[in-house]
């Protein structure tokens, strides 16, 4: 059993798939997918010693060593073209760091399908990211598992133009404005609120980014109506 986090980031994965699981862990994703049959080769890429031998001892003890390649490696200096890699999943890492793995290696992106990408912050700099770099995001994905909101991105190369509130909420995600999304901003919007009220009234331009935050959360929520 993976997480709802993890299951969901793996519903996106395209079946037959050549996977890269980039910050793999335990490589619980890549186990998943092969084991239900829905892809049949996978590498488990992990940078830091640790996760890298737990990933290779959870394959060896699922019996998926000849399926699942796992190797010691930052970001994508985990493949090369004759893998024949199709997607990409980034999960578990802030936005920022997920950018600058795809920037670091991006002339191997050129082959890639799909990337299906699971930010656990700073969203909008992934998608401003993105954006810039010739990518388009398919289809969002929000959920919420154990107090914590996830937010995921399905990514193929195209072209998108993101006004700021698409960057902010997510285009899909702003459009849909599921339970779980209009959750997450009520929450936010309560954070931003009891920070406002700590700063004193002659701050004024650092209570007007505050208020307008505010404001353009409340803009999407009322949008739903
Ligand atoms: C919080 S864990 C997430 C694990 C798993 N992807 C998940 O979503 O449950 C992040 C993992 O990414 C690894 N990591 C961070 N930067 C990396 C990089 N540049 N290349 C490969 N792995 C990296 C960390 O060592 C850590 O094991």
């Amino acid at each position: 059993m993976i997480s709802k986090r993890l299951e969901t980031v793996a519903s996106f994965v395209s079946q037959g798939a050549v996977l890269l699981d980039v910050g793999s862990d335990h490589a619980y994703l890549p186990i998943e997918l092969v084991e239900k049959g829905h892809i049949e080769l996978a590498i488990a890429g992990e940078v830091v010693v640790g996760p890298y031998q737990s990933a290779v001892k959870n394959v060896e003890n699922h019996g998926l060593s000849d399926k699942i390649q796992v190797r010691l490696a930052n970001g994508l200096a985990a493949f090369d073209e004759s893998d024949q890699v199709s997607v990409i999943t980034i999960a578990g890492m802030g936005g920022r760091l997920i950018a600058s793995i795809l920037e670091e290696g991006f002339d191997k992106l050129a082959h890639v399908e799909r990337l299906i990408l699971q930010p656990n912050n700073r969203e909008d700099d992934l998608r401003n990211w993105l954006q810039d770099h010739g990518f388009q995001i398919i289809a969002e994905s929000i959920l919420e598992e154990a107090g914590k909101f996830y937010e995921i991105l399905v990514v193929e190369a195209g072209q998108m133009k993101l006004s700021a509130r698409d960057t902010r909420f997510g285009p899909f995600l702003s459009k849909e404005v599921s339970p779980v999304f209009v959750q997450k901003w009520q929450k936010e919007a309560e954070k931003l609120q009891f920070a406002l009220g700590q700063i004193p009234e002659k701050n004024q331009e650092e209570r007007r980014v505050l208020t307008d935050k505010i404001k353009a959360i409340k803009e999407v929520l009322h949008a739903s109506k």
